[in-house]
Formats: C-alpha cells, structure tokens, sequence
C-alpha cells in the first residue's frame, strides 16, 4: 500500500461494494491473497501466445496489483460480455481476472434504459452489476443526464419547460433508486460544456436552462444520499479553457451547496497528444482542492491502424503517465479503460482510421501498455 493512502480509498475485496475501514484491511488482504491464489490459476491456463511469452504467464492480474496501491482499476462491459458459448466466458474471465472495476459501456444511458415513456428496461444493466458483485467488482454507474444516446420518443417529442424538468426528476430518480446501495459512483452529468467551454446545447440545457446540472445532482443525492455523485467531461485533463470552465462551473455549484463529489476525467487520449504530466498534476490539484475526489473513466489512447511497435511504446507510456498521475494524487482512486480489448473497442467506428486504444489486443494478448500498467503498480 503506496505511503499516505487514505481511509476512504475504496479497495474492493470479495463482499465490499462500499468503502472499507482500516478496520477491515487485514480481512481485506486475506482475501486479496485468496482472489490472487485463484487468479493465479485462471493465469496458469492461459496460452502462452495470449500471456506473450512463459516468463510473464503467473505474473499477478493488474486488479491483485491495483488494490495492494488502494486502487480501483475498472473496465467496461458491453459487446463482449453479450458474447455467447467460448468466445463470451473467455472474454468475462478476462474481464473479472484482471479488473475490479466494471463501468456499463451502454446500458445505463437513457435510450437503453427507457425504450418507452412508461417502460424502463434494466435487463442488460441489472446483468451487468450481478457479474460484477459476483466477482467482487465495483460498479460505475454512467451517465443520466447526457446530449448522446437519448430516446427518440423524447428528442423527437415537444415538451415545455415544466415537463422536461419532470422527465429529468423522474428519471435520475428512478435509475439511482434502483441501484441504491450497489454502486460506488454515479456520472450524473456529462460532458455539460462543449470545446469552446460553453455550455453544450443539449435536450436537458435547451429545455430546462443551466440549472438541469444542479437539478440533477439534487434528484441523485435524494435518490441514493451514499453514493458518490461525479460530473464527468473529455479534454480536461490538462488545463485549457474548457478545463477552467469545468472547474469555474463546480466551483459554483459547491458554493452553493449542490451534491457533487467528484469529476471525472474521461482520457480519451490520441497518441501524442498527452498534456504534459506537471499539467495533468496541476489539473487534478486544483480540483482536489476544492474536496472533489478524482477518477479517470474512460481511459483509451487511440493510435493509427495499423499500429508500429514504437506507436505501441510510445502508447504504453502515455498509459504509464495517466495512471501514475492517479496514483500521485490523493483524491483519484480509480481508473477505468473503456474497453477490454482492441476487438470490442469503440474507437474504430467513432474514429476511422484509428484503434488499438487499449490494454488487449484483438487477440486478447497483453500490448506493452498493460506491462507498462503492471510495473508501475508493482513498483510505486
Ligand atoms: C460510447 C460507447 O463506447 C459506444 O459504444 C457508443 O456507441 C457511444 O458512446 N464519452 C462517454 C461514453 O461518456 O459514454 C461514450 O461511450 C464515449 C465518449
């Protein structure tokens, strides 16, 4: 455990789902050596092209690394967990061998939850938290107030001002209520300010006016008073004037009181566009300082297809830089990847050209970027 780690870093063990005591660390770390044991021998199984090569094949999962830091390290699951037959249970042992984090891709975003005005469907996103309970995974929960992936029913639909705050009201309610007591943290809001560092038009902003932002952390924080409520946005991860409007903006929502307690960090990284790492300190200091807790959500490096061996260096790096920023912060605990492996990822059809954002390959092997994550969590 790295030196100055804080009571409430939440380090998930086999039946926690909340944040630990100091209390219970001794418990905590007989059963992380029990988990490690196990995973030990879903590791010994492996091939040796998926482990690249018999010396790292009973190296310890990243999630066994992560928590001995008091780290969350989180993936998410969406694609591939509908896998079926040997192609799904290779890609859910992967999943919950390596991480203890599960953040849903899709499944928690309105349009998937609210097929109908009247009908909410939790199927997917109820599966989703029983694997993760189930493999002693924290869960994310994300996002209820965003401009993507809404219905059409209600994009498509004239409302006035009175019922879109009610359709906001009801909804943040009824999905936090639902998952009350089983998530670590919610992404009320996201991505509320566009690369100009104006407030994003948006269904929410265009209906209901600025205040939707506070109104929606207000509805969470009735909806569920213990889970953490984080506001979560792209490209603020150095700093930047989209990056000082965030942080103007909760600055003013603390002011005046309203319930939020982290910012999220999503790290959608291109290679070679890392902000400098005194900036991304510098960054995540200024919004530890006003008490907010820190995560990175989305954490992907994009990088041209096909990829060169020193694109993949230089890539692993960049990983080896953010999660090292995490760690060098007392507010961040948590870092998630937003994707297992390169086959499932996003980027490909968000941005053609580019890919292999992630840990995995397509093959599932381990890129240099998972080795680079594995020796700074050995090491700190
Ligand atoms: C992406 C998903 O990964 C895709 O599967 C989906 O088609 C579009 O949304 N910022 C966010 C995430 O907050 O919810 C987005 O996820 C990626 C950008």
């Amino acid at each position: 455990m790295r030196a100055g780690s804080r009571v409430d870093r939440s380090v998930p063990s086999c039946g926690h789902h909340r944040a630990p005591t100091r209390a219970s660390a001794r418990y905590a770390i007989i059963a992380v050596g029990l988990l490690y044991l196990g995973l030990l021998t879903a590791c010994a199984s492996e091939s040796p092209a998926q482990a690249q090569g018999p010396a790292r094949q009973d190296s310890a999962p990243l999630r066994v690394l992560a928590e001995q830091q008091g780290l969350r390290i989180g993936t998410v699951g969406d694609r591939g967990f509908r896998l079926t037959g040997e192609a799904g249970s290779r890609f859910r042992a992967l999943a919950s061998r390596e991480f203890n984090m599960l953040t849903p891709e899709n499944d928690m975003k309105f349009s998937r939850l609210r097929p109908a005005p009247d009908v909410y469907d939790f199927d997917w996103a109820d599966s989703l938290v029983a694997f993760a309970e189930a493999n002693a995974m924290q869960v994310r929960g994300h996002t209820l107030a965003w401009h993507n992936q809404l219905a059409s029913w209600l994009t498509a639909g004239t409302w006035t001002e009175q019922q879109a705050e009610a359709l906001l009201d009801e909804h943040v309610t009824t999905v936090v209520a639902h998952y009350r007591g089983r998530l670590v943290a919610w992404d009320v809001v996201n991505e509320a300010v566009d690369d100009d560092g104006r407030l994003r038009s948006s269904f929410w902003s265009d209906h209901i006016g600025p205040v939707y932002i506070e109104r929606a952390f207000r509805a969470a924080h009735a909806a569920d008073p213990d889970v953490a409520l984080f506001y979560n946005d792209y490209d603020i991860e150095g700093l930047s004037p989209k990056s000082d409007s965030v942080y103007a903006l909760l600055s003013e929502l603390l002011a005046r009181g309203v319930p939020v307690h982290g910012i999220g960090f999503q790290a959608h990284f291109q290679l070679g566009r890392l902000p400098a790492t005194e900036e991304i300190a510098q960054n995540f200091e200024r919004f530890a300082a006003l008490g907010l807790r820190i995560h990175v959500t989305e954490l992907d490096v994009r990088v041209p297809i096909p990829a060169s061996a020193e694109e993949l260096t230089l890539q692993a790096e960049h990983y080896r830089a953010i999660v090292a920023a995490c760690l060098a912060s007392e507010a961040c605990d948590t870092v998630v990847t937003w994707g297992l492996t390169d086959r499932e990822s996003w980027i490909p059809a968000a941005f053609p050209g580019w890919g292999d954002a992630l840990l995995f390959d397509a093959e599932y092997r381990r890129k240099p970027a998972y080795w680079a994550v594995h020796e700074l969590l050995s090491t700190t």
